[in-house]
């Protein structure tokens, strides 16, 4: 009686479940089939429907435009013919001069807004912020001479944006490139190829971008110059992928055609562009034609981090690695000072953290801010630099600079005058069987002799390099057990 009850009671809760779980169902199927339909215009609206419809949903923005020569007014009033409630913002980095011919008071260019986005007196920083007026769920970012002339399919691009979250449409009769971006933030690198298809990261060629309002307001600086270019590596880290669609908007009036608003336009981009990159952090770009352009230092600049404080460079606080020009510029010295070395019969070995790197991968390690170097000290007379550096800091044929350490008993090598990237040259001399080292840093890096007899070798940033035997146990002594296959960056900054 008492189970028969019982399982009563549980048939009808397993029913009453059954019954909610299908009615949450199908209320969430509903609304997803339900959304795109109300927000997306149908195909059937009249035309004037239509226009009110797209105005409701699309916010045009005109971003990037010279003034020294443009076509805003006449691409803000191809817009107006077609859409006159359509809202149009037109951002700029300070106000235009000359003016652009729009009589912004006139009744015709209401919703028509002009944003400087330079600090301004009684203007707030909301007030700035070119998001701030957007009340649609759409963006169409137009570049500067456009005649929109087809209103049906930038219904169909809405169609289209509202399922993928951003559309390419061409502008004028060229084939739009789509691009593929590898960005690797913590290797400060870009590298940008250009791949088949219709999703794309990023994309070449004029076009304007229908894009989700969303998608911009999760952006650090989606305004940022040069525009399209930035918005793309910053859209690429959100993972967004761009559609490319095959209608196009017309051209306007054909600008920089003369050869000094050319020259003129791309001293600015270049200029835009080292800026963009130091803004994102990005100091190495593979282009998708190949080649390599770095906006990191040089050996002519200062090395891109400053002072090292207990050890631990300032890029690990950021959560990045050695820049990617510093890792260059290091193997540089080392194969300097390698040459140097060995030229002088100085025995040598790798030490340290460069040893680490060579038993992990060959190389430095990512983080690493130096090269550190094992010499005899008997042998240190033998090279000519080493001795000159007792001194006073010399600079070398080749501009590398040899200088005795202020921290201790040891020397350094550095990449330039200015930039002071450098190679360690520890000395070790031996007493009783143990490598011994005057002194230098706080922690001991003495060791058995017989580490060093015999010599072995190691490959190590693109060359074989001298290292002790038993290199395994030698970083053990050094640093702790198991430190090759758990490397600790240092300072405690987790990986
Ligand atoms: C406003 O602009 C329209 C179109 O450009 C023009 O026809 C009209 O005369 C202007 N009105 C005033 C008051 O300037
Ligand atoms: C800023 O606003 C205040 C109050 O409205 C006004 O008195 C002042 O003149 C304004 N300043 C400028 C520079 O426009
Ligand atoms: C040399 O090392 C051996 C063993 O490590 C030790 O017994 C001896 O006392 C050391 N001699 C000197 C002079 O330090």
């Amino acid at each position: 009686m008492r189970v028969k009850f019982v399982r009563t009671l549980l048939v009808l809760a397993l029913l009453g479940n059954i019954i909610i779980w299908h009615k949450i169902w199908w209320l969430f199927t509903s609304q997803h089939l339900s959304k795109p339909a109300s927000s997306a215009p149908s195909t059937h609206d009249t035309p004037q429907r239509l226009h009110r419809r797209l105005a409701r949903l699309v916010t045009i923005v005109v971003r990037q435009f010279e003034t020294f020569e443009n076509d805003v007014a006449a691409t803000v009033e191809s817009v107006l013919n077609s859409f006159p409630a359509m809202p149009i913002l037109i951002v700029c980095n300070e106000l235009p001069y000359p003016p652009l011919e729009i009589n912004l008071p006139n009744d015709t260019f209401k919703n028509v807004r002009l944003i400087n986005l330079q600090p301004e007196f009684n203007k707030s920083f909301e007030e700035r912020n070119p998001l701030y007026y957007v009340r649609t769920k759409f963006v169409l970012l137009l570049p500067d001479s456009t005649r929109i002339s087809n209103k049906q399919f930038i219904q169909e691009a809405v169609i289209k944006a509202s399922r993928t979250g951003a559309v390419a449409i061409p502008v004028g009769k060229n084939q739009l490139t789509c691009l593929e971006m590898s960005l690797k933030i913590k290797e400060w690198s870009l590298r940008i190829a250009k791949v088949p298809g219709q999703l794309c990261d990023a994309v070449m060629g004029r076009h304007a971008t229908l894009v989700n309002v969303n998608t911009l307001k999760k952006l650090s600086d989606p305004f940022m110059l040069p525009f399209m270019e930035s918005l793309y590596i910053q859209t690429t880290a959100t993972g967004l992928k761009i559609q490319l669609m095959r209608h196009q908007f017309n051209e306007g009036k054909p600008l920089f055609r003369s050869q000094q608003s050319q020259w003129k336009l791309q001293q600015l981009q270049q200029r835009r562009e080292r800026s963009m990159f130091e803004k994102l952090g990005i100091k190495k770009v593979v282009r998708a034609t190949g080649s390599v352009d770095w906006y990191g230092c040089s050996r002519e600049t200062q090395r891109c981090f400053g002072s090292i404080v207990n050890g631990v460079p300032s890029y690990l606080y950021q959560n990045r690695y050695t820049p990617p020009c510093c890792l260059a510029g290091l193997r540089k010295v080392a194969h300097h000072v390698f040459d140097n070395l060995e030229r002088a019969g100085i025995r040598y070995w790798l030490e340290g953290s460069s040893l680490l790197g060579a038993m992990k991968n060959g190389d430095i390690l990512p983080w690493d801010y130096q090269v550190e170097v094992g010499v005899n000290r008997d042998d240190l007379n033998r090279c000519p630099w080493l001795v000159k550096a007792k001194n006073k800091p010399i600079a070398d044929n080749y501009g590398y600079v040899w200088e005795k350490a202020t921290e201790g008993q040891f020397f350094k090598v550095q990449f330039s005058n200015s930039n002071r990237l450098h190679v360690n040259l520890l000395p070790f001399y031996v007493k009783n069987g143990t490598m011994m080292r005057d002194s230098w840093f706080s922690k001991n890096r003495d060791f058995p002799e017989q580490f060093l007899h015999p010599m072995s070798s190691i490959e190590f940033a693109g060359r074989q390099v001298p290292s002790p035997n038993n290199i395994r146990d030698f970083l053990e002594i050094n640093y702790y057990k198991g430190v090759v296959e758990n490397p600790e960056l240092p300072g405690k900054i987790v990986n």
